[in-house]
Formats: C-alpha cells, sequence, structure tokens
C-alpha cells in the first residue's frame, strides 16, 4: 500500500503520552522499513487543557475527525485533578458514542508463556477475542438522582440495549469467526437476573447464530465467564458481551496474557474513522517516571495499521514485540529492567 493515511493522534493524560511517544516511533520506523505513509496530527485534548481552557472535547471535533482522518490513536484520559472524570466522559466516551464506534475489539494474547499468572498455561491457551457493544448498555449515562444528598436519596442508573445494538456487535463477532476460521462464540450475559436487555441478548444471539452453520454458538453467565477464563481459557475463540461486561473481562483478559501494559483495543466501526487505544487507563502512580509498559499502545498502533490494510507492517510489529518480550528486554511490569523509551527502542530496532 502506498497511499498516505492520515492519523489523529491524541495522547492523552498520565502515562498517555510517554506511551503513545514510543507507538509513534514504531509507525516512522515503519515509514523506513515498509514504506507505511502515514501523516500525523496531535490533538492536545485532555485534562491540561481541560482544566486550563475548560474545553473537553472541542466543538466540531467530531465531525473534523470523521472528515478529515482515517483512524485516531489514542493514549489514554484521566487525572486525579479532575475527580469527576467529566473530560475523559466527553473525549473518550465521546468518540466511541459519537463516531458510532460500535466494536470494542480487544485481543487477549499470550506472547510468551511466562507471562501469564497462570500456572501450566502454554501461549495457544490463551488466544481469544472479546467484542465488546461500545455504544449502549449501561455507557448510555441515563439515570438520576432523587432526594440528593438526603438519607433517602435514590440513585438510577439505567442500562440500555437496543435491537439494532445488540444485533450489529453479535453479527460482528460471528462475521470475525467466519473471516478468522474460529468454531465457537461465546456470548456472556446475566440474562438469569436482567430479565429484559439479558432476553433480548439470549434472541437476538439465536438469531443471528442460525445464520453462521459450522459455528457454535456458545453461552455462558458472565459471573461463570470469571471463573472459566481463569480455570480454562483455551475453551474461548471469540467472546460477546455488553459495554460493561466487555470492560470488567477486558481486564481480566489482560491479566492472562501479562498485565495491562501490553493489552490493545480498537473503537471500530467498519469503513469508518476508527479509534485505536490501549485498554489500560493513565495510571497515574506510573506517570512522568519513564516506566510504562508501551507493548500495549505499541499493539494498538499494529491493530490499527491491519485497519488500514498494512498487514504486513502490522505483523512486522507483533514479530519485534514477541522477539523483545523472548529476549527479556522489556518493561518492569514485566520482570524487565527497560524504561519506557528503552523498551519502545528495543522493538523498532527488531523491525
Ligand atoms: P489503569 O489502567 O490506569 O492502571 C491500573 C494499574 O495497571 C496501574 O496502576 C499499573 O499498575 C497497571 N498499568 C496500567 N497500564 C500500565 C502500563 N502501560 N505499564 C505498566 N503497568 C500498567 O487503571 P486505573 O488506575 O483504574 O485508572 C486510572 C485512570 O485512568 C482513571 O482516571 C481511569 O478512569 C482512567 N482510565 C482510562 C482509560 C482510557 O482512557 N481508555 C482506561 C482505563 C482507565
Ligand atoms: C476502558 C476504560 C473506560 C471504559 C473508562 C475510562 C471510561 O475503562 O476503556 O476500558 O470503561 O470503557
Ligand atoms: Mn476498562
Amino acid at each position: 500500500m502506498s497511499q498516505s493515511k492520515r492519523i489523529a493522534v491524541i495522547p492523552g493524560d498520565g502515562i498517555g503520552p510517554e506511551v503513545i511517544r514510543e507507538a509513534v516511533g514504531v509507525l516512522e520506523r515503519l515509514r523506513e522499513t515498509h514504506g507505511v505513509e502515514l501523516e500525523l496530527t496531535h490533538f492536545d485534548w485532555g485534562a491540561d487543557k481541560f482544566l486550563k481552557e475548560g474545553v473537553s472535547l472541542p466543538e466540531g471535533a467530531l465531525s473534523m475527525l470523521s472528515k478529515e482522518f482515517d483512524a485516531i490513536l489514542a493514549g489514554a484520559f484521566g487525572d486525579p485533578r479532575v475527580p469527576s472524570n467529566q473530560h475523559a466522559e466527553d473525549i473518550l466516551l465521546g468518540m466511541r458514542r459519537g463516531l458510532d464506534l460500535y466494536i470494542n475489539l480487544r485481543p487477549v494474547r499470550l506472547l510468551d508463556a511466562r507471562l501469564t499468572p497462570l500456572r501450566d498455561r502454554e501461549r495457544a491457551d490463551i488466544d481469544f477475542v472479546v467484542f465488546r457493544e461500545n455504544t449502549e448498555g449501561a455507557y448510555c449515562g441515563a439515570g438520576g438522582f432523587l432526594k440528593k444528598g438526603t438519607v433517602d436519596e435514590i440513585a438510577t442508573q439505567e442500562e440500555l440495549n437496543t435491537r439494532r445494538g445488540v444485533e450489529r456487535i453479535i453479527q460482528a463477532a460471528f462475521d470475525y469467526a467466519r473471516r478468522h476460521n474460529r468454531r465457537r462464540v461465546t456470548m456472556a450475559d446475566k440474562s438469569n437476573v436482567q430479565r429484559f436487555g439479558g432476553d433480548l441478548w439470549q434472541r437476538v444471539f439465536k438469531e443471528v447464530a442460525a445464520r453462521f452453520e459450522g459455528i457454535e454458538a456458545n453461552h455462558q453467565y458472565v459471573d461463570a465467564m470469571a471463573m472459566f477464563m481463569v480455570q480454562d481459557p483455551s475453551q474461548y475463540e471469540v467472546i460477546v458481551a455488553n459495554n460493561l461486561f466487555g470492560d470488567i473481562l477486558t481486564d481480566l483478559g489482560a491479566a492472562l496474557q501479562g498485565g495491562l501494559g501490553l493489552a490493545a483495543s480498537g473503537n471500530i466501526h467498519p469503513g469508518r474513522t476508527s479509534l485505536f487505544e490501549p485498554v489500560h487507563g493513565s495510571a497515574p502512580p506510573l506517570a512522568g517516571k519513564n516506566v510504562a509498559n508501551p507493548v500495549g499502545s505499541i499493539l494498538t498502533a499494529a491493530m490499527m495499521l491491519e485497519y488500514l490494510g498494512f498487514d504486513q507492517a502490522s505483523e512486522a510489529i507483533e514479530t519485534a514485540v514477541a522477539g523483545a518480550i523472548a529476549d527479556k528486554e522489556t518493561t518492569r511490569d514485566l520482570g524487565g529492567s527497560l524504561s519506557t523509551t528503552e523498551a519502545g527502542e528495543a522493538i523498532r530496532r527488531r523491525i
């Protein structure tokens, strides 16, 4: 591919800028080695700007992103100086919802058997993807207070499940399974308690599954899945879940592959400007110390390149990351002694 792609880079808060710098360094390296032509434009959206100017997601940002960019590479949002988390919600959830990025694709893949906290597991035992619904569910912001601040206070927090929203994420999970020769899709829900939303997910899951001959449609309650993911992760190929369950399960998935420092994600609407970000947050205790693991962001850049059609460059990143890990050239969270910048360099050198 020789056509230049336009990337909006939003490093964000905390360790975001430190890890995104390394991911950008990898993209620059790929220009030399693989002819990946990217036009990067940086945006300073995050806590600093919010505190100085009162601006979180600037006006017109969503239409600008969708018109002028092919993809977005973001770091993390969240800062102890903004206890309400308002700016993070505006920026991150604003982009997910506003750009209708309904698929949050989160791979869980063990790159080296040493990294998992589970005993006696090999790489092949932990290799699945999670399709997290990304635009509705408990993240719809619906609810409210009655008698706030009194002993009789009531807080409601609603969950939104639309037929269309549920169907498109389940369909995406099965489509992925078919394209990648995966044989089983497992849906996690809590339909034994959540009678309405759960019922809708159950019905739609069966309906969609019927269109995919040869792919097993499997169901687990999400609490049981949390247990089985630890006891027997090898049973999973593709998981589909609502927004909140997908959020929780993918931090657990990150732990299985070695920690949050490694986990990558894509917020995707096929064919549209999509957003790629590591699964981890701004990790305030690590910020400014040059110790954060950049691998999650670097593998996120690989996902972005694959989305943009640069398959070979994407694979080159994954091979380089696996090589650096095999040679123990890693940050402290993985038992190594490298700084963020050194760990990024160790990967760039291998490309
Ligand atoms: P977090 O993911 O920031 O960090 C939790 C812990 O995981 C860290 O203390 C650290 O031990 C480890 N960790 C995370 N990233 C790492 C990395 N790259 N290298 C090494 N270790 C790493 O979660 P949190 O502490 O619950 O949240 C901190 C802030 O980030 C909050 O404001 C939260 O809302 C926000 N957050 C943002 C995003 C996002 O922007 N996508 C995601 C999660 C959390
Ligand atoms: C994630 C994060 C976000 C989420 C927060 C920061 C809003 O935890 O990307 O997983 O809950 O989706
Ligand atoms: Mn999360």
